[in-house]
């Protein structure tokens, strides 16, 4: 194979042959020079062109395997995992890595006071529900005194739960008290089932893009992540039908509604068609509901929790950090039967139990019904916001940039044209003190550089107008930068 003698391998390096070798693979992967499907060759014929052990070869193939870049087929060979990159085949000449990228590449922005901030998804303190809490909060003290601070049971916090059986019914999912396993916070539910449901090796399939803190747990549990294309109306299902049969996954992780970080929406054949399909495989979905709430325009908003009438395939997960208080912690999984006592010990062995003040003071929340007027107001709020963002989107974005219209939540995803990247803007726009999140983030290999994600949780409506002709301009400057670098004719003089 061609491609394969360029690789250098140098003993002298202060890296391991297999490092070496894993990262030249990897290259040619990314750079498309072998593609899908390709064949990777025979171990031995490898390491004697290579000059090494065949032990260096099987542990390179073996990190591109964890790394869901390759497939093995037994009595057949190593083969390139088809359509991985096909949002980055184009995408070569990302950036170097400055300070502040690295920061953002951990999770973390640093934002400045006056900051316009389209980069995270937090929602405005000025929107919680802050009085209505102390309320709850009173009561529970005045009623449960000391019992308010004891170790919760580990499952959840008993009328809590029965609470949220009537919450979720509204949303046509029916749960039973045992179904319900209380976490601190979707990100935590993430983690347990990780820890409750893989194994080291492993395979997840997740959509791409997808969360940063979904993928970081499945890694963490040494699970290969295989990812598939999302398309306008969810997850592309015949390259998740051909992903599913050649990895076997453990499960799926999914966001069917206004998807982080795209805001697409599952259409609801689609939602049916993954539900036949992971019965007919008899595998699991981890359907990660951080924000259905938040429905403006879509039709359909129906959870697969709803369609999984027997409670047998889907793991729901439910944050209420976006149309709550993120700093509560506090989350619910509704589960299989199957599942109750692995998640119950990988919570315990976690945190014991989440907090029982919060818990408690929750749970008067929702049996006064009052969590249904802040929905409403939230709904309200957001509705605002997210028309401004449209219009102005709308009014400034230049049209090289593609979009998709999400129809609720807060995100919006945006494509750069070909040869933009989407860490020059972002490095361009804070120094203009715009904040926006750049797309590879939200990949697996962190190798894309045409995306960007804004949200509208933390903008205020005043500055969104402002803050997107700001970011229109440095996408404009950047095209008229590449298009003179192209026509710009070099010559050439001796120097005499
Ligand atoms: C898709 C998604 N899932 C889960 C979480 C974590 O939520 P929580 O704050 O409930 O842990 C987030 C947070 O941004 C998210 O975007």
């Amino acid at each position: 194979m061609e491609s394969f003698d360029d690789i250098k391998l140098c003993k002298h390096k202060g890296e391991h042959l297999y490092v070496q070798l894993y990262k030249a693979i990897k290259g040619l992967i990314i750079s498309g020079k072998i593609s899908n499907d390709e064949k990777l060759p025979p171990i031995r014929k490898l390491a004697k062109e290579l000059k090494v052990n065949n032990v260096t070869v099987v542990n390179a193939y073996h990190i591109l395997e964890q790394e869901g870049l390759v497939y093995k087929k037994i009595g057949s060979g190593t083969y390139v995992s088809p359509d991985l990159f096909e949002y980055t085949y184009e995408e070569q000449g990302v950036s170097n890595s400055s300070g502040s990228l690295s920061f953002i590449e951990r999770g973390q922005i640093q934002i400045q006071k006056d900051m316009i901030n389209f980069a995270s998804a937090t929602p405005m303190s000025e929107l919680f529900p802050v009085d209505d809490f102390k309320r709850a909060l009173n009561e529970v003290l005045d009623r449960d005194g000391g019992h308010a601070f004891d170790y919760q049971e580990s499952r959840g916090y008993f009328p809590l739960r029965k609470a949220l059986i009537g919450y979720v019914k509204e949303y046509n999912i029916s749960a039973n008290i045992d179904s319900i396993q209380i976490i601190s916070g979707a990100q935590q539910g993430i983690d347990i089932i990780a820890k409750a449901l893989l194994n080291y090796d492993d395979v997840v399939i997740i959509e791409s893009p997808s969360y940063t803190g979904a993928i970081a747990s499945f890694k963490s549990r040494g699970a290969k992540i295989i990812d598939v294309k999302l398309l306008d109306d969810g997850i592309d299902i015949e390259d998740l039908d051909k992903k599913i049969r050649i990895f076997n996954p453990k499960f799926l992780y999914l966001m069917p509604n206004f998807q982080n970080p795209t805001g697409i929406s599952y259409s609801r054949n689609k939602k049916n068609k993954i539900i036949d399909l992971c019965r007919q495989h008899e595998i699991y979905i981890v359907e990660d509901d951080y924000l259905s709430d938040l429905n403006f325009y879509s039709k359909d908003n129906t959870t697969l929790k709803s369609l999984d009438i027997d409670n047998e395939l889907v793991i729901y997960v439910k944050s209420f950090s976006k149309i709550f208080m993120p700093g509560l912690r506090l989350g619910f999984l509704i589960a299989p039967a199957i599942f109750y006592e692995h998640l119950l010990f990988a919570k315990h062995s976690s945190d014991i139990s989440t907090s029982g003040l919060l818990q408690r003071a929750l749970e008067i929340y929702f049996t006064r019904g009052t969590w249904k007027e802040h929905i409403e107001y939230m709904g309200e709020k957001y509705k605002d916001v997210f028309d401004i963002m449209l219009k102005n989107i709308e009014k400034y974005m230049p049209p090289e940039v593609d979009f998709m219209y999400p129809q609720g939540g807060v995100n919006f995803w945006f494509r750069l044209p070909k040869g933009i990247s989407s860490k020059n803007l972002y490095e361009t726009a804070i120094k203009n003190n715009v904040a926006i999140a750049p797309g590879n983030l939200f990949f697996v290999h962190q190798n894309d550089d045409r995306h960007f994600r804004l949200s509208i949780a933390s903008v205020n409506d005043d500055e969104i107008e402002h803050g997107i002709i700001i970011i229109s301009n440095i996408i404009k400057n950047l095209i008229k930068e590449k298009n003179d670098s192209e026509t710009r004719e070099e010559i050439y003089k001796p120097i005499l």
